[in-house]
């Protein structure tokens, strides 16, 4: 895949968001580190099921699953958390700055953790300077936490301070040839050279996160 330059953020505007983030936002220790919420969170965003997709048919980029688990600052698997995730395709781009776009949200959904705590969606692999996914986690009986996943591998998650990207945020997407998982998911496979064979799989992530508590 290739960066995508349709879309930049203003720095200063980042630089202010990312300062009143970690201000408004103080976690306890042990709870996921929060994120900016950015301006392209969207209320309108459909529910689905626990393992659906919320990518829509079509959508460029590559097939991406994305499981975690919510846990307490103690460890305490949450259920019944509200995820509210959003990212852009594989060119970078959200969809709310499609100016042809027809309406449905796409790259964007919510959903709810299982009796374990445990969350699954399909997506594509977003990519952007750095490479993130957001994410929005709310239950009554926690704070709420607004963070983001960015993917290790991004080339500008070093250099580009003004996202402030913390360490404990960055994630490894994975290539895995398990068809199997692919299809019990129903993501489309992709095919990538590797060491100089094509190989069929998708793409995995892993985040868990910790939710803490008002004193
Ligand atoms: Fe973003």
């Amino acid at each position: 895949m290739t960066s995508d330059t349709r879309w930049c953020f203003s720095p200063t505007f980042l630089g202010i968001s990312a300062l009143v983030n970690a201000i408004s936002y103080q976690h306890k220790p042990g709870a996921t580190e929060s994120s900016v919420l950015g301006p392209f969170h969207d209320e309108n965003s459909h529910l689905i099921g626990n393992g659906a997709t919320i990518v829509e048919e079509g959508t460029y980029g590559e097939a991406t699953l994305v499981r975690g688990k919510v846990r307490s600052v103690t460890g305490a698997p949450v259920k019944q958390a509200f995820l509210d995730v959003w990212e852009t395709d594989g060119h970078g781009v959200y969809d709310l700055e499609y100016v042809d776009r027809h309406g449905d949200p796409n790259r964007r959904g919510k959903l709810y953790t299982d009796d374990e705590g445990q969350y699954a969606f399909t997506c594509v692999r977003p990519i952007l300077r750095p490479a993130h996914m957001h994410f929005m986690i709310l239950h009554p009986e926690y704070n709420k936490l607004i963070t983001a996943l960015y993917s290790r591998d991004s080339k500008y998650v070093e250099s580009d301070t003004v996202f402030g990207v913390k360490s404990s945020l960055l994630v490894d997407y994975k290539f895995t040839k398990d068809t199997e998982l692919a299809g019990e998911y129903g993501m489309q496979t992709f095919k990538k050279n590797i060491d100089g064979k094509q190989r069929e799989g998708g793409a995995s992530a892993a985040q868990d996160s910790r939710l803490d508590q008002e004193a």
